[in-house]
C-alpha cells in the first residue's frame, strides 16, 4: 500500500516541478495513517516555506479525479507535513490480494541455501547457549523455506575435538583390562566424565598430553580408538535428538567435524596448487590479514606443527565438501558471537582459496542471562542444562493456574516451546536478553501463551467467510485491518537481515490489535455483510498469527 500511495504522491510532486520520490512513513497521529516530511527539505532546496510547498501539495492532491479510490482525507499540518488518511476501498484491496496470497506479500525467492546452526559437542550436555542456536536456527530455516528457497541444514556436531581425547582417556582409565568391544556406559557416565578429565587437565601437563595425543590419533583414524569414540557418539547423538525432537528442531545432515576428515588430503593438495600455505613455526597456514583491518588478524592456522586439524581447519574442509556436493548460494552459520573473529578467518581463507565464491555469513547471537543480568545459572549457581531449563519452564507454568495441571501432555509441550521460544526469538539476536521464567509463562503480556491463547479464543468464533465488502466499521476494525497489512514487512525485514524478532515482535502487536478488537466487536450482535466482513478479517488474522508461529517454531496446542 505504501508504495502504490507513494507512486501516486510522486507523480503529483515532479509535475509541480519537486523531483524527489517523497517518503511516506507510517503515522503515530491518531485517524492519520500515514504521513510524508519531505516539506522541509523540498522548502530549503526551493528557498520557499514549507507552508507554502506544503498547502499548494494539499490541494493538488485533493484535485486528483480518483481521489477517493486512494484517500479519505489528505490535509496538510504545520509546520510541514502531509497527513494522510487512505481510503477503505485501498485497505480493503489490499487485505483481499494478502488472502488470495501465499505467500502473505513477500516475493519469492529461489536459492540454494545450506544453514549450520547446532554444533553441540559430543559427549558434553547440551546447555543454555546451544539453545539459541537451535531456535535461531531453525526460525531461519523455516522463514528461508516460506521464501521459497531450497535450504539444507547441518547439525554440524562437535565430535572430534579435544573432549573426544579426554572421554576416551577417562574411559581407558575406569574400564582398564577390559575389552574395548565390551565396554558399555550411558549417558550420566559421559556427563560425569568429561568434566572430571577436563578438569584433571587443568592440573595435570601430563593427562593433558596424553588427552592431547589420543585426539590426534583418533583423527588420524586409530581403530582402537574409533571404537569408543563410535559408542561416545552413538550415546550422545540419542540424547542430542531426544532434546532436539522436543524443540522440533531438525536437521537434513546430521554430519559431524570428522567428516570432513575425509576431504583433508583432497584439500591440502588443492591448496598447494593454489600456492597459498605458509609454513609459520612450524605449523601450515594461510594469511587472512587485509589492509584495513582494525582488529588484529592472526593468520588462519590449517594444520599444527604436528600434523593434528584444528576446529578451523574442519570448517573450512566443510565448505570444500558443502561446495561439492550442494553448490550452495549462500551457508549460513547461526553461532555464539564470541565466534565472530573464527568465521572471518575461515571466510577470508575460503575465499582467498577459492573454494566457495557464493556468500558466507556468520549470524552471531548475545548470550541468555538470569535475572541478574549475569549468564544463566541454576538456583545452586551451575550452568544451566537444557533440560533442567525445559523442566523448570514446565513447572513454572503448571503452578501458575489450576487449569494448567491437568494439560494434555502434548499441549503442555507445545505451550513450553512457545515460552522459550518467543522468550528468545523477540529479541534483536545480537543482544544478550534476560530469561525471567515467571514471566514468559504469563499468559497476558508479550509471550507466546498470550498469542496462543489469542489464536485460540478467536478461533473458537470462526466459521468460513469469503466476501469482504469495501467497508470499515469502526477504529479497532481499523487498527486491526491496518496491522494485518504490516505483516509482508516484518517478513522482509526478518529476511533482509536475517532477524526474527521482526515477525515476533509483530506477532506481538497483531495479537495486541486482534484483542482489542475481540473485546469491542462482538460478532452476536451483528449479521449479514458487517458479520461476513468480521469473520474474513479475523480467519486472516488467524492465517497469519499460524503462519508466522510456524515459522518461528511454535505450534498451537488444541487447547489452553
Ligand atoms: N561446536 C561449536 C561450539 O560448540 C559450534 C559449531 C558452530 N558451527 C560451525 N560450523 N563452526 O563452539
Amino acid at each position: 500500500m505504501i508504495n502504490e500511495i507513494t507512486d501516486i504522491l510522486t507523480k503529483i510532486f515532479n509535475k509541480e516541478g519537486y523531483n524527489i520520490i517523497p517518503k511516506i512513513t507510517k503515522s503515530e497521529i491518531e485517524g492519520v495513517d500515514f504521513q510524508c516530511n519531505d516539506l522541509f527539505k523540498l522548502a530549503k532546496e526551493n528557498h520557499t516555506s514549507p507552508i507554502e510547498i506544503g498547502e499548494k501539495l494539499e490541494q493538488k492532491i485533493n484535485e486528483i479525479s480518483d481521489f477517493s479510490n486512494y484517500f479519505k482525507k489528505v490535509t496538510f499540518s504545520k509546520p510541514g507535513f502531509l497527513n494522510i488518511t487512505v481510503s477503505d476501498n485501498l485497505i480493503c484491496k489490499y487485505l483481499k490480494a494478502l488472502n488470495n496470497d501465499e505467500k502473505l506479500g513477500i516475493k519469492e525467492s529461489h536459492q540454494t541455501i545450506v544453514l549450520d546452526y547446532g554444533g553441540p559437542n559430543i559427549a558434553k550436555p547440551l546447555h543454555v547457549g546451544h539453545l539459541r542456536t537451535a531456535i535461531i536456527g531453525q526460525a531461519l530455516n523455516n522463514l528461508l523455506k516460506f521464501e521459497g528457497n531450497k535450504t539444507i541444514s547441518d547439525v554440524h556436531l562437535g565430535d572430534i575435538g579435544l573432549q573426544m581425547g579426554q572421554v576416551i582417556y577417562g574411559i581407558l582409565e575406569d574400564f582398564k583390562g577390559q575389552k574395548l568391544e565390551n565396554i558399555n556406559f550411558d549417558l550420566n557416565y559421559l556427563n560425569v566424565t568429561y568434566p572430571k578429565i577436563s578438569s584433571l587437565c587443568k592440573e595435570d601437563e601430563k593427562v593433558k598430553e596424553k588427552c592431547e595425543q589420543i585426539t590426534k590419533e583418533l583423527q588420524e583414524g586409530n581403530e582402537d580408538y574409533k571404537i569408543l569414540w563410535k559408542k561416545i557418539c552413538e550415546v550422545s547423538i540419542t540424547d542430542i535428538k531426544r532434546i532436539y525432537k522436543y524443540l522440533s528442531v531438525d536437521f537434513d545432515l546430521w554430519y559431524g567435524e570428522s567428516d570432513a576428515y575425509k576431504y583433508f588430503d583432497e584439500l591440502t593438495e588443492y591448496l598447494n596448487n593454489q600456492n597459498i600455505l605458509k609454513r609459520d613455526e612450524g605449523a601450515l597456514v594461510i594469511d587472512v590479514k587485509e589492509e584495513n583491518d582494525k582488529i588484529e588478524m592472526p593468520p588462519f592456522i590449517y594444520q599444527k606443527s604436528n600434523g593434528a586439524y584444528l576446529y578451523s581447519s574442519s570448517d573450512l574442509a566443510t565448505i570444500y565438501q558443502r561446495q561439492k556436493d550442494y553448490k550452495p548460494d549462500e551457508i549460513i552459520y547461526i553461532a555464539d558471537s564470541r565466534q565472530a573473529l573464527h568465521f572471518t578467518e575461515v571466510f577470508r581463507a575460503a575465499k582467498k582459496a577459492h573454494i566457495f565464491e557464493g556468500k558466507l555469513k556468520h549470524v552471531g547471537y548475545g548470550t541468555v542471562n538470569g535475572k541478574d543480568n549475569k549468564p544463566f545459572k541454576t538456583r545452586s549457581g551451575g550452568a544451566f542444562k537444557l533440560d533442567d531449563l525445559i523442566k523448570e519452564v514446565e513447572e513454572t507454568f503448571v503452578s501458575l493456574r489450576e487449569e494448567n495441571k491437568n494439560m494434555d501432555k502434548e499441549d503442555l509441550d507445545k505451550i513450553v516451546n512457545s515460552i522459550i521460544k518467543f522468550a528468545d526469538l523477540q529479541n534483536d539476536l545480537e543482544r544478550n536478553y534476560i530469561f525471567d521464567i515467571q514471566k514468559f509463562s504469563e499468559v497476558n503480556g508479550k509471550t507466546g501463551p498470550y498469542i496462543l491463547y489469542t489464536y485460540l479464543r478467536i478461533n473458537k468464533l470462526l466459521s468460513e467467510s469469503h466476501n469482504l465488502s469495501n467497508h470499515i466499521y469502526n477504529e479497532k476494525d481499523k487498527n486491526l485491518r491496518m496491522k494485518i497489512l504490516e505483516v509482508t514487512n516484518a517478513l522482509n525485514n526478518s529476511l533482509n537481515e536475517l532477524k526474527p524478532h521482526y515477525i515476533a515482535n509483530y506477532l506481538y502487536e497483531l495479537s495486541v490489535s486482534a484483542n482489542d478488537f475481540y473485546e469491542t466487536n462482538h460478532l452476536n450482535n451483528i449479521s449479514g455483510e458487517e458479520k461476513e466482513d468480521y469473520l474474513y478479517i479475523l480467519n486472516l488474522t488467524n492465517r497469519v498469527i499460524k503462519t508466522l508461529l510456524n515459522i518461528l517454531g511454535i505450534y498451537l496446542p488444541k487447547k489452553m
